[in-house]
């Protein structure tokens, strides 16, 4: 799978978009909001540049998109008040994979700056947006430039299927599964883990290139509560491997998708942080992966639209447009029926974590 090409986020405002499927990443920019207030803090503290960079990675298109900002924007605003210091000029650039549909996120902008200007009173021309297409795993920006970067639920994603699914022969090592599962070899965990490490590493080293000295960064992804590797994405698989067991699916077409997605434990991600040793870790805020609803049916048909709308473009170029509606039929079945919360929600959390460029 050339990973970059194709994940993708469903694209438009429609029903089944991502735009209106992205509650559960709605809780969490909410959840992170005092860890990026306090980073903001921190960066404003000693130095008042005229003008500050900042860069949202893996932005996707929906509300989400420019609640971020609005967040970072206003928590600079407010340390601003603090100081009785001048607004600096806000740059904003909102990267993605060229897929992404920034066409959207576009046409969403003269109303955004509308909201700046008569909720917050900051006049035009304070707030420039731009977007920025490209993965994230490679340089987009020039060098000593960002100021403020910020990521949600982005950096879990890989930037290719881990090498080392598969044995000598080509033969897949994580037959019926499509992540880590109870039933994978622990050469399974292993090839994630490595992938997670190289990726990470890469990133931050990036990352470092791109800003300025004593620059701060703020990520949030969905982290593992324990060292032991653990199950994810089983509701998918379940039902993708209903579908084998139905014909609709060949079973070797199972066994060869994987998804390029990782969970790490707060443990790898701090032993990445160190040994990369670009930044400094300042704190790590782990919250519930909690959904609004009590209502079992609601909730499953809501989470089954939401990860529809983040995995489909994966799984229709691996399995096919037809099979969609009732994969995705299957899956809310499937989480209906799970407990609240259930073991893979026990199992992970969100993890923000906020970071220093070391001089
Ligand atoms: C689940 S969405 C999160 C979007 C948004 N940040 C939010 O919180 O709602 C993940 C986004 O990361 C993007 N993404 C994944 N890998 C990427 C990469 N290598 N470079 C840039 N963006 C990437 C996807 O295209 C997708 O839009």
């Amino acid at each position: 799978m050339d990973v970059e090409r194709v994940i993708c986020m469903a694209g438009g405002t429609g029903d089944t978009s991502y735009a209106n499927n992205s509650e559960m990443q709605k809780t969490a920019v909410s959840n992170s909001k005092h860890v990026v207030e306090d980073s903001i803090q921190a960066l404003y503290c000693t130095s008042y540049p005229e003008c500050l960079n900042i860069a949202d990675l893996g932005c996707s298109s929906g509300p989400n998109t420019l609640l971020v900002i609005g967040v970072i924007i206003d928590a600079i605003h407010e340390r601003c008040r603090q100081l009785c210091r001048p607004l600096p000029e806000f740059r904003v650039y909102l990267n993605d994979l060229p897929g992404n549909d920034f066409s959207t996120i576009f046409r969403s902008l003269a109303g955004f700056y509308d909201t700046l200007k008569e909720e917050k009173g900051l006049p035009f021309g304070t707030c420039f947006i731009s977007g920025v297409p490209g993965s994230f795993y490679r340089r987009i920006f020039p060098r000593n430039f960002l100021d403020f970067v910020h990521s949600s639920y982005s950096v879990h994603w890989l930037s290719q299927i881990p090498q080392g699914l598969q044995d000598e022969m080509g033969e897949s090592l994580n037959k019926g599964n499509i992540y880590i599962a109870e039933s994978s070899p622990p050469a399974v965990f292993k090839a994630y883990l490595e992938q997670f490490q190289k990726d990470f590493s890469l990133f931050l080293k990036l990352r470092s290139e791109e800003m300025t000295c004593k620059g701060r960064m703020v990520l949030t992804l969905i982290g593992r509560r324990t060292e032991e590797p653990c199950d994810g994405w089983d509701f998918l698989a379940q039902a993708l491997k209903k579908m084998v067991s139905e014909g609709v699916i060949q079973e070797a077409k199972l066994d060869s998708f994987d998804l390029p997605y990782y969970s790490p434990s707060a443990k790898e991600l701090k032993d990445v942080i160190a040994a990369e040793g670009s930044f400094t870790l300042d704190r790590l805020q782990i919250t519930e992966l909690t959904s609004n609803t009590n209502d079992k049916k609601a909730r499953g048909q809501m989470e089954a639209k939401c990860y529809r709308a983040v995995t489909e473009s994966m799984l229709v170029n691996h399995f096919g447009e037809e099979i969609m509606d009732d994969l995705f039929e299957k899956v809310a079945e499937n989480l209906e029926e799970e407990e609240h919360p259930s073991k893979e929600e026990m199992n992970h959390a969100n993890f923000t974590f906020s970071m220093t460029k070391k001089v």
